[in-house]
């Protein structure tokens, strides 16, 4: 079986650009506590006309054109998202309209802040079997329609935006993505939730008086979570293609705060130079945040064919992954 390459990266992030300073009129905080406590600067905001599907858009044709595929030639098209235009269809069925990949198989993968990496995963099954030779993965949120915006824990985290990568089997059996190892603790789901509007709570007035449509989150427990899991997966990952740390050309992480990815870095013994930072411009933008990390990384020209890769992500489920690729 030939491995999956990545061979064109995509991303785009919203114009409207909301600061720290802007929060401070709005909650109880500072720029200062957020900078220091989350590395956090500035996020990007939709505009009122901007659903999921028109971001994974703009982050999609980009990442076509740098893989010389059209839409047409697309097997497959796999969007990790809990934002997406509405509960039901798929924000990939509407990408795949507006694509026009009309050879393509389209769904949705729910797996919050991994489900990029999970949605990679899945697709490189697809192309390794030979099932698709094309596939388009998508990570987008529009996380700023579902924070309730007078929580100061939640809301000064979070940001729009979307990343996309194509894949296609590697020319050189050496290079692509190496593995992929994925977990879930649903026992921690109510750590971090959107408990209403489903079929367990269906949204009532008095539930959206409750704000039960809007995330809520115990930050401290899923930072200790993250930086445990997060260090456990990269030491399988590595351990399962015979790498260490030190072996490692690029670290491409989840942005959810600097200071999870500094713990992580410190532990698995990687310097921070390694590692691709925007959680200053964008927050931490979910399923967005590893692709878009991934094309500004490809974009600037720091992926070398050839360099050691790791990718980590985690968020709600809990549901995070760990994978390696030689670029
Ligand atoms: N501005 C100012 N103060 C704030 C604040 C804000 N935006 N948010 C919380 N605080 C306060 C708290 O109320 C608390 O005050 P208290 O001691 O009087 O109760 C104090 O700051 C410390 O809060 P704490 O929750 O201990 O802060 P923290 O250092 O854990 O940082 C997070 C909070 C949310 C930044 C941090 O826990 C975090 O990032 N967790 C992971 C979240 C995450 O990544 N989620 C997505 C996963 S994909």
């Amino acid at each position: 079986m030939s491995r999956t390459s990545i061979i064109g990266t995509g991303s785009y992030a919203p114009a409207k650009v909301l600061t720290n300073r802007d929060l401070e009129k709005r909650v109880q905080t500072s720029d200062e506590w957020i900078v220091e406590r989350t590395g956090i600067r500035e996020r990007r905001v939709a505009a009122d006309d901007e659903a999921a599907s028109d971001l994974a858009l703009a982050a999609a044709l980009p990442a076509l054109e740098l893989a010389s595929t059209r839409a047409d030639e697309l097997d497959l098209i796999v969007v990790g998202t809990i934002s997406a235009d509405m509960p039901m269809p798929s924000c990939a069925a509407f990408l795949q309209a507006k694509l026009g990949a009309t050879k393509a198989f389209a769904f949705d993968v729910s797996a919050a802040c991994a489900g990029s990496i999970y949605a990679l995963s899945i697709a490189d099954q697809f192309i390794r079997s030979g099932t698709a030779r094309r596939a388009l993965v998508v990570g987008v949120e529009v996380l700023t329609r579902i924070v309730d915006w007078e929580d100061r824990n939640t809301c000064i985290l979070f940001g729009d935006g979307a990343g996309a990568a194509v894949l296609g089997p590697s020319a050189d059996p050496d290079r692509g993505l190496l593995s992929a190892h994925l977990h879930s603790d649903g026992r921690a789901a109510p750590m971090l939730w959107i408990p209403g509007g489903g079929s367990k709570t269906p949204l009532t007035h008095e539930g959206l008086d409750q704000k039960l449509n809007k995330v809520a989150m115990n930050g401290k427990e899923v930072f200790k979570y993250a930086v445990r899991a997060l260090t456990d997966v990269s030491h399988e990952a590595l351990a399962a293609n015979g790498l260490t740390a030190a072996q490692l050309d690029h670290v491409i992480a989840h942005q959810a705060n600097i200071r999870i990815i500094d713990a992580v870095l410190q532990r698995i013994g990687v310097p921070r130079e390694k590692c691709w930072l925007n959680i200053e411009k964008y927050g931490n933008t979910s399923s967005a945040s590893l692709p878009m990390s991934l094309d500004e990384a490809n974009r600037a020209g720091k992926l070398r064919p050839g360099d050691l890769v790791l990718m980590l992500a985690i968020g709600a489920g809990l549901a995070w992954g760990g994978a390696v690729v030689r670029w």
